[in-house]
């Protein structure tokens, strides 16, 4: 990579920190409509970031809910084009008194740089404009053709991304998809993630006597809710983790041998993550290892169950209702919304005596995977290994980018996911942070790439 380039990043590491910093202070949580004139503000910070490094045609978008900002610089003639996309919104914080500084005050401890986006996907997308600044000023021009697209509703399954890319193909228009909000497979090795799994939900209320009840008076001759509910949450797994619900497995496409191979190539050291996380046994699907389970495989999750008394002490209550909040991670040929309807049947087919129930989809995603022998991922792959002087790993991820399903259909772009996080750093849970070492590594490695691209497609 150009020198200039380097030592304009090493110059300006302390400003661009600083810059960081104030990004990451907007507390731009899409899912709190109390935060909707933040995740605006958020928006235009990034756009001024974008015009600031260089890009034109620099625009906030609106949607139905949280604007996108798009920014593109087309000067490379002859040049491929890659489009950047990455997610400017934040989950909530709370458990807010488990964080050691508050969220949206960034601090740098350790080489860390602490607050909620830090890692997901702030952090990183604060990347992909500071290497484009990089190269910017120091060149005055880029190896590629360059588009960046930053949404504001990823962490709620971007509702409204797919019908903007229906209407903006041309705008959109690419020869790679690069996309930076997956992790690395540990420190200091780096992995292009090529598949991802998909994402459908429901919540369940259960709805039994007109108010709560005195359990003594009551108990023993009416319905509890939170009782049938439990029964039926039970339901949906047997005694070796299989998902019970009829038809879920019918459209998975079984692991190959050659997939599990892989998987085992990779070594991963299972009792690392029992140390890690204070577990005394890991659990799972019988016949499949912990990478498998949890990237490869299907599941059906309880997120949440809640309902009646939950104060200090007891309180003798059969309560009104209860209620659950479930999501299934799935993985290819699985169908979001043919999983819906195979869960409501099964709530129906199990409905608990004595109670209404109510079942309410949650937005969803396509699972999405993706060979990864195209030559815009191996050049990805070299640029990594510049940088941080291993071979790279592929791999598979268990979380969800709702929209790179849809990219993949209506788009067909190949898309290199080059993630700069860590499995570590508790995104979406209190104290999350990002490693700055992945900062200034990923800086070279993706100015390294545009310029790779530039002469590989
Ligand atoms: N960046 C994550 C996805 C991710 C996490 C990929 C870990 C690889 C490893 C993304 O921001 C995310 O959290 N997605 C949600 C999507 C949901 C809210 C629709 C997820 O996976 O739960
Ligand atoms: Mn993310
Ligand atoms: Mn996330």
């Amino acid at each position: 990579m150009n020198n200039n380039v380097k030592v304009y990043l090493s110059e300006q590491r302390d400003r661009q920190l600083e810059e960081l910093t104030e990004f990451l202070k907007i507390p731009s949580v899409s899912s709190l409509s109390e935060h909707t004139k933040d995740v605006e503000s958020c928006a235009n910070w990034i756009s001024n970031s974008l015009s600031e490094a260089g890009m034109q045609n620099v625009k906030v978008m609106p949607t139905k809910r949280h604007p996108v900002v798009y920014g593109e610089w087309l000067g490379a003639e002859g040049k491929p084009t890659v489009l950047i996309y990455g997610h400017y919104d934040v989950q909530p914080v709370d458990p807010l008194h488990l964080w050691e500084t508050p969220p949206f005050e960034p601090m740098i401890r350790d080489e860390k740089i602490y607050a909620r986006g830090a890692s997901d996907d702030k952090g990183q997308v604060f990347m992909h404009i500071k290497a484009i600044e990089a190269i910017m000023k120091t060149t005055d021009s880029l190896p590629v053709n360059v588009k960046f697209l930053i949404e504001g509703e990823e962490e709620i399954g971007s509702p409204n991304l797919p019908d903007f890319i229906e209407e903006h193909k041309e705008m959109l228009a690419a020869d790679v998809l690069l996309i930076s909000d997956t992790a690395l497979y540990a420190k200091g090795e780096p992995a292009i993630c090529y598949a991802l799994r998909g994402l459908a939900g429901v919540q369940i209320d259960v709805k039994g006597p007109k108010r709560d009840l005195h359990s003594g008076a009551f108990g023993g001759g009416v319905p509890n809710p939170a009782k049938q509910l439990v029964d039926l949450i039970a339901s949906f797994h047997d005694d070796n983790f299989q998902i019970r619900v009829e038809g879920f497995y019918d459209k998975v496409r079984a692991l190959t041998e050659e997939e599990r191979e892989a998987y085992r190539a990779l070594q991963f050291d299972e009792e690392k993550v029992k140390k890690d996380l204070e577990l005394s046994e890991l659990v799972g699907e019988e016949g499949y290892t912990f990478l498998e389970r949890v990237s490869g495989r299907p599941t059906l999750e309880i997120n949440g169950i809640y309902g009646g008394f939950q104060g200090e002490g007891i309180k003798t209550v059969i309560p009104a209702e209860a209620h659950a909040k479930i999501t299934c991670r799935l993985v290819p040929n699985q169908d979001p919304d043919e999983i819906i309807q195979l869960i409501e049947k099964h709530i129906q087919k199990n409905k608990p005596a004595g109670v209404e129930v109510t079942v309410t989809p949650f937005d969803k995603g396509h699972p999405f995977i993706t060979p990864f022998d195209h030559p815009a991922i191996q050049a990805a792959a070299k640029s990594y290994e510049e940088e941080y002087g291993v071979p790279t790993k592929f791999i598979r991820e268990g979380g969800s980018i709702p929209i790179v399903a849809v990219f993949d259909q209506i788009l067909k772009t190949p898309v290199v996911l080059m993630g700069f996080g860590l499995e570590s750093e508790n995104i979406h849970s209190p104290n999350e942070h990002f490693h700055l070492e992945n900062f200034d590594k990923g800086l070279a490695v993706i100015c390294d790439y545009l310029f790779r691209l530039s002469d590989s497609l």
